[in-house]
Order: structure tokens, then C-alpha cells, then sequence
């Protein structure tokens, strides 16, 4: 798959404009999603606004529709504008905004809109991916005590989104929230994408800022240790957690022992991944794969970020056999 053209010069270009932009005023269109709205509409009042699917202190998300293509499934993505200043927001947009992947869901445009009560938030609009966060999924399995269709999800996800976020470090960006949460799953026919670019760090050096963002218990140890530096191979260790913890219904390293037992056990490595062999009936091939997947999860949640496998190193395992 040919790599987009993201470079640093496109970034500040976007971010600055961004954050010049005047309030309550459409100020970027990025892909055209039908050649309706081509360049055209993209102001609050232009959407139809549907249900809510997520909402913390810092994002609210909805489903909704362009009133001028209302055949396409979208979902705006709002931030109150407040974070604006902190530096928190125009980076996702301009990070998605830049990007072509077919496992990301596309941006279209971003506007600001303000309240009732005159509060500015600032909205992205994206393409729906289809289906449900992935760990409604896994959760849902292990529940009903589905543990091969588990194991295979898990293996999809390797197969599915070890590639994009190769993708991602090739156009140097580092994703740095890669979680079961953060994988859109269409249950229809398994396809994933990857969502989320709230915490993506564009990097040219490959390093990344010594800051513990991310996700409890899918953190590399390296953005925990203040004495290592962490780099693309966070998102390496986060996909080796959510393999991980989609083939078993467990997180590998405890995230509520607080961070020195964190780190200790992920030195400890890996706990054993039982192998799934309790369906006699399979093909040979599917058995055959599916050994796989431990011993790819151990090498990605290696605790040193050099020994951690990337990319090329999974391939590798997966053609020498
Ligand atoms: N493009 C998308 N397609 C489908 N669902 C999405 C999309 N973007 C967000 N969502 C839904 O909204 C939730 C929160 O979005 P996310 O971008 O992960 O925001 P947050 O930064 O609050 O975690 C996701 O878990 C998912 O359910
Ligand atoms: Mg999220």
C-alpha cells in the first residue's frame, strides 16, 4: 500500500491554521465524502445529530448524518474548544485528516459549534466504522465461554492492525492508545479498523515525549520508567496487550498494582497463553496458526523496546512457517 505523503511542514500548516481559525466558523474540509457536499457544507446546523455512543469529560460522540448525503454513516467527535489552548486538539484532525488508510476511518471535515450557553467545542467528522468496539466483543465471548473464537479473534486483530500501525510509524506517527476499545469490529464479517488519534504524536526522530499517556495496563513499560525513552515500539507493546487480551479475556500484566509492580512484572515477561486446542474438528491449518499467536505475543510484550518485536519481525514468524 502506497504511504501518504504526511511530513512536518503539512502538520504545522494544519495546526496553525487550526488554531487561528475564528470561532464558530467552518475552517477545514478534508476528504469530500460525496460530491454533494464537495467543498462545501460543513457547519454545525448542515448534521443531523443521532445517538450518543460515548461520552467522558473530555469527548462527547455521536452518530450522525450530512443533511445533503444522508446515505453515509458518520460520526462527529466533539472536544470542548477549551482544550483548544492546551495544545490537546487540532492534533487529531490533522493527524487523521493527513492520512489514507482503509483500516482508518476517514476524516471529512472539522468545524466548531457552540452551545446554549455559548460553550465552543470543536467537532471532527468522520466515517462510521462499522460495528462495536472490539472489547464488547471479547468480553461478550469469554462470557459465553467462546474461548477458540476468541483465540481467533485475536489472531485477526494481529493480522488486521499489526498493519496499519506499521502504516502509521512509516508516515511517522505513533498511534499511542492501541486497546481493545480502540478497534471498531463489524461482527458481520470481522473486518476491523482503527480509531481514536486523540493521543497520535507525529515524530520525525522516532522518539516520543516521556509523557505516561495511554491506556492503564497497555502501557509500555518505557512510558512508565522515566529513565527510558520511549518510541514507535509503545504501539508494538499495546498491540501485544490487546492480542493478548482478546485470546484471553485478561490483561498480562496486572494494571491496578501500581506502577513499580507494573513494571516488575512485565520484566517477569509474559504469563503462559494456554493454546486453544478444545475443538478436535478444526482444520490442521487453523491449530496450525493459531500456535502462533503466543509465541507473537511474547515477543511483542517484550519489556525492552529494542528486543520487541515490530512489523518485519512478526512477518517473519508468520512466513518461515
Ligand atoms: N469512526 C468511528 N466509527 C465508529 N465508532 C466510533 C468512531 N469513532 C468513535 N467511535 C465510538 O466512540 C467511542 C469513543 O471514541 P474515541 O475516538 O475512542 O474517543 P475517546 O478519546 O473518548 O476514547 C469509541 O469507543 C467508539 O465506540
Ligand atoms: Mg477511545
Amino acid at each position: 500500500m502506497a504511504a501518504s505523503s504526511f511530513n512536518k511542514e503539512q502538520y504545522d500548516e494544519c495546526y496553525s491554521h487550526v488554531h487561528s481559525s475564528p470561532a464558530n466558523r467552518y475552517y477545514r474540509p478534508y476528504h469530500v465524502f460525496s460530491p454533494f457536499v464537495s467543498g462545501m457544507h460543513c457547519f454545525a446546523e448542515d448534521f443531523l445529530f443521532g445517538k450518543v455512543l460515548s461520552r467522558n469529560d473530555k469527548t462527547a460522540v455521536y452518530r450522525a448524518r450530512h443533511r445533503h448525503a444522508p446515505e453515509t454513516p458518520l460520526i462527529i467527535k466533539m472536544f470542548p474548544a477549551v482544550l483548544h489552548s492546551l495544545g490537546n486538539d487540532g492534533n487529531e484532525e490533522c493527524i487523521l485528516g493527513a492520512i489514507t488508510h482503509p483500516r482508518i476511518p476517514r476524516l471529512n471535515c472539522a468545524f466548531r459549534m457552540s452551545d446554549a450557553d455559548g460553550v465552543i467545542s470543536v467537532a471532527l467528522v468522520m466515517a462510521e466504522a462499522p460495528g462495536i468496539p472490539l472489547i464488547d466483543l471479547v468480553l461478550a465471548k469469554h462470557l459465553a465461554g467462546r474461548t477458540r473464537d476468541c483465540h481467533l479473534v485475536a489472531y485477526e486483530l494481529l493480522l488486521q492492525i499489526a498493519p496499519v500501525i506499521h502504516f502509521l510509524h512509516q508516515n511517522n506517527i505513533a498511534h499511542r492508545d492501541v486497546k481493545l476499545e480502540n478497534v471498531i469490529i463489524d461482527p458481520a464479517n470481522s473486518q476491523m479498523m482503527l480509531i481514536d488519534f486523540d493521543l497520535a504524536f507525529l515524530t520525525l526522530s522516532g522518539e516520543l515525549p516521556q509523557l505516561s499517556v495511554g491506556s492503564d495496563g497497555y502501557k509500555a513499560p518505557e512510558m512508565i520508567d522515566v529513565r527510558r525513552t520511549p518510541s514507535f515500539s509503545v504501539d508494538w507493546f499495546s498491540l501485544g496487550v490487546s492480542v493478548y487480551a482478546a485470546a484471553t479475556g485478561l490483561f498480562p500484566f496486572n494494571p491496578d498494582s501500581g506502577p513499580l509492580n507494573y513494571l516488575k512484572d512485565v520484566e517477569k515477561g509474559c504469563p503462559a497463553i494456554r493454546p486453544c486446542l478444545d475443538s478436535e474438528s478444526d482444520a490442521a491449518v487453523g491449530e496450525f496458526w493459531l500456535s502462533l499467536l503466543p509465541i507473537i505475543i511474547r515477543g511483542l510484550l517484550k519489556s525492552e523496546s529494542d528486543k520487541r518485536w515490530n512489523y518485519w519481525r512478526i512477518q517473519e514468524e508468520l512466513n518461515q512457517t
